[in-house]
Parts: structure tokens; C-alpha cells; sequence
């Protein structure tokens, strides 16, 4: 299995480009499924998720061309309408393809997803809604099996604003004859991509924003309800305020491009308020880091627009290099925190109670070999090995690949000693 090795302390300069998004592109792939017309999608990030979702799109039937970063995709003759366990454990998001088949297929058979390193994951929110939508959902040996007559439209109440729930349940509508209200629906920007790529395609919906949407459905069984679309997803905050967190974490001067700083608003707040010096440019798409001299801050996750969760380990590495305490407490997943052992391991003073770390800063950071847990705390990792002393080697960069494309080339271009190896 490959690794990294890293040596630091890192000082980064010049500009990181980063891609276009993981968590837009996985839904957006996924509705693809919903029209017989072809969809031009360019930029696709070269993502291990990415190609998976690929790979049950075209287990599904989907025609797909790839050219480079753009890919052309054609769901005119589905000849599957099952996901199977085999993609489904290696990618969560496959769930993603039950609401579009329900809608268009009448049919769908999905592996559960089962739970993941950074918790049990459960999917209650999507199929006791899309049940309300007229689905009929049966667990038989692993399997979601879920069948329609046709969806109906239904005003739908989200218990809890799940990102996954509202994207399914939004395609979903898509094919369910009549209206579909969403209550309190997510508000991440992934959601607005979707529901923008959706309205191109000749879908009707309003609120698209805002905590309630409302969609038009109409009968997708019959062929020429949607435009041939050309589109591509937003860029990836995530990646983006990540690279943000590894300049600042080694005081480097560093230009992100390619970032929409009005999807970080409060990722930003909080940076500034520890005394990052940042430069936002939204018009060029750009944020530039300048060497700063960090102090702690106390936050907690929550969903759309509070502070992302995907990036509380990142933070987290960031608060080792910054003055004083900072105290963190994750809200969203009830086992987000695996990346503190690995942290300890490079010499983190970190201390957990319950859901909340307390980060003594700065913490003397030495190199030492560690080990990925899950996608985000990998990403926590690099950043605090880039501000370590020494030489730090990192394990199961498999995690790594899922969101990252091609980190250690992007970190080594503005000056990191960074490489990848077998
Ligand atoms: C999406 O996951 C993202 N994945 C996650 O990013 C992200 O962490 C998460 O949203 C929260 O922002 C993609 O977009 C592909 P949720 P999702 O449904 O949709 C509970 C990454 O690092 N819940 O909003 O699965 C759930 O257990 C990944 O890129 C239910 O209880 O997140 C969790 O505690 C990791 N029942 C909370 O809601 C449900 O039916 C948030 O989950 C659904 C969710």
C-alpha cells in the first residue's frame, strides 16, 4: 500500500489550484440517472469516489465517454437497477442513485451502506421520507429493495438536515407526479449545485438556497422530459480551506485558487478570528494566506453554514500550532475524532472529553510513522507533518485518494518535501 513521506517543518509558497467537487459531482453523477438525454460534465476530479461512482453508474447501464476530466454520460437504456455491496462498501455515497431510480425506474435495489470509521451512518431520514412519497421499502439480506407504483408528491418534514437525505429526496421529487415540498432541507452548497443542475436539465424548483424546497415532478417513464445538459460542479471547499489550514499551519505565503470564499464564510470568520492573515479575493476566486502568528479559538460543528465537520480534524491540526488552548467539539458524527491518537503520536497535547478536545498550543510537533483513519483525519495528518520537525511517514493513503486529488503533486509544487511511495 502506497504512503507518504513528509518532511518538515514545510514553507510553502506560490498557488494551489484546487479542483472541483467530490461531494457536488458524487449527487450530480448520480442524477444523471434521472434523464434518457446526454449530460457533459468537465473538470471531474481525479477521485477514488469519483471513479467509483463511475464504475455503478456504468454497472447500471450508463453510457459513459471520458475524455480527460470530461465525461459524457447517457442513461437512454439502464440495464440494472442495483447497486450492489461490493461498490456500496467502498463508497457511501452509492446510496445516492435510490432516489433517482425510484424516481424514473419505479425500481431500485441498494446495498445498505452499512457504517463507516467515523460512524454508524444510518439512512432513516432517506427512505422513511421517500416512503412518504409513495415507496415501498423492504430490508431483505443487506438490501434496501424498494419499489413504486409512482411517486407522489408529499410535504416532507427532514427530522435532521442530512445532506444525503435532501439530495435523494430532491431527485426523487423530480419523477413524483405533483409537488414535493423538503422542510428543513440542508443548506450546503453541494445541495444548491444539484438543484441548479436539476433545473437545467427542465426540472421545475424554488427555494433552491434555503431550508425549504419545492419541486414539480412529472412522469419520467415516458422519453424527452429533459435538455442535453453541459455542466460543471462548484470547486471544493473542503480542499480548499484545507490548503488554507497547511499554509497557515507552517506561516507560509500561500494563493489558493479556484476557491469561492462565500461557501466558507464561517471557516473564514474563525480563521480570522485565531489571526490568520488572509486576502480574500472573490472575484478571482482566490483566498492569499500570509505568514501568521495563530491563537486558539473554541468552536463546534454544525451543519450548513456553521463549521463544516469535514474539517474539524484539519482545524484540529491547525490548533497544535496555534498559541494558547482551543476547544473543539464535533456535533455531527459520534466518532469523529480518530485522528487525535495520530496527532498524540507527533507529539499533540490533546485532551478528549466525551465530544469535545481540548488542543494545548502550540504543541512541539516531532515526525513519527502514523496511520489514516478516515478521509478528513488523513487530511489532519499531512498538515500537522507538515509543521513537525523531522520526517513523517503516513499509512493507508487509500483514505486519502477518496477526496484528494493529487495532493502530494500540489503540496510539492509550492515547496513541501512530500512523495509518495509503494
Ligand atoms: C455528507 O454525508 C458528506 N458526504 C460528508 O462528507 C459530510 O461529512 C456530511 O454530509 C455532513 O456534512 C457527501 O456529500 C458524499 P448527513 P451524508 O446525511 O450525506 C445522520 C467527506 O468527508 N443521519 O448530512 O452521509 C448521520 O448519522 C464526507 O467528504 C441520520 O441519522 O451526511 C450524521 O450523524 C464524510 N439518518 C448526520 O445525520 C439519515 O438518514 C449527518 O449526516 C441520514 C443522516
Amino acid at each position: 500500500m502506497d504512503k507518504l513521506i513528509i518532511n518538515g517543518p514545510a514553507r510553502l509558497q506560490g498557488r494551489i489550484r484546487v479542483s472541483q467537487s467530490k461531494n457536488a459531482y458524487l449527487p450530480l453523477l448520480a442524477a444523471v440517472l434521472l434523464s434518457d438525454r446526454p449530460v457533459h460534465f468537465s473538470n471531474l476530479p481525479e477521485l477514488n469516489d469519483i471513479r467509483t461512482m463511475l464504475k455503478l453508474l456504468r454497472n447500471l447501464g450508463v453510457q459513459i465517454d471520458l475524455a480527460g476530466a470530461h465525461a459524457t454520460l447517457s442513461a437512454a437504456q439502464i440495464t440494472s437497477w442495483e447497486a450492489t455491496y461490493d461498490l456500496v462498501k467502498t463508497m457511501r455515497a452509492s446510496i445516492l442513485v435510490l432516489g433517482p431510480l425510484l424516481a424514473r425506474f419505479k425500481k431500485a435495489t441498494v446495498s445498505l451502506p452499512g457504517g463507516c470509521a467515523i460512524g454508524t451512518r444510518p439512512i432513516d431520514i432517506h427512505l422513511q421520507n421517500l416512503e412518504l412519497m409513495g415507496a415501498k421499502i423492504e430490508l431483505h439480506a443487506g438490501h434496501v429493495e424498494a419499489s413504486t407504483a409512482g411517486l407522489r408528491g408529499a410535504h416532507l418534514k427532514l427530522s435532521f438536515p442530512s445532506v444525503g437525505a435532501t439530495e435523494n429526496l430532491l431527485m426523487a421529487a423530480a419523477g413524483a407526479q405533483g409537488i414535493t415540498v423538503i422542510e428543513n432541507a440542508a443548506l450546503e452548497p453541494e445541495i444548491d449545485d444539484l438543484a441548479h443542475f436539476m433545473q437545467a436539465l427542465g426540472v421545475k424548483i424554488e427555494g433552491i438556497g434555503t431550508a425549504c424546497l419545492t419541486i414539480q415532478g412529472r412522469d419520467l417513464t415516458t422519453s424527452g422530459n429533459f435538455q442535453e445538459v453541459t455542466y460543471q460542479a462548484i470547486s471544493d471547499r473542503i480542499e480548499a480551506a484545507t490548503y488554507l489550514m497547511a499554509a497557515l499551519a507552517t506561516k507560509s505565503h500561500l494563493v489558493i485558487e479556484n476557491v469561492d470564499p462565500a461557501h466558507l464564510t464561517c471557516v473564514l470568520d474563525f480563521l480570522q478570528k485565531m489571526k490568520a492573515q488572509l486576502v480574500i479575493r472573490p472575484a478571482a476566486k482566490e483566498i492569499e494566506v500570509l505568514p501568521s502568528n495563530l491563537v486558539g479559538t473554541s468552536l463546534e460543528t454544525s451543519p450548513y453554514p456553521g463549521f463544516p465537520t469535514d474539517l474539524q480534524a484539519q482545524l484540529m491540526a491547525l490548533a497544535l500550532t496555534a498559541e494558547g488552548l482551543s476547544v473543539i467539539q464535533e456535533n455531527i458524527f459520534e466518532n469523529r475524532f480518530m485522528h487525535i491518537a495520530e496527532l498524540r503520536r507527533l507529539g499533540a497535547n490533546i485532551e478528549l472529553k466525551g465530544n469535545i478536545a481540548i488542543v494545548h498550543g502550540p504543541s512541539v510537533l516531532n515526525g513519527a510513522p502514523v496511520m489514516c483513519t478516515d478521509l478528513r483525519a488523513s487530511a489532519a495528518l499531512v498538515i500537522a507533518a507538515l509543521a513537525a520537525q523531522g520526517t513523517t511517514e503516513i499509512q493507508r493513503i487509500y483514505h486519502l485518494d477518496r477526496g484528494y486529488e493529487h495532493l502530494a503533486r500540489k503540496l510539492a509544487a509550492v515547496g513541501a518535501s512530500i512523495e509518495r511511495v509503494s
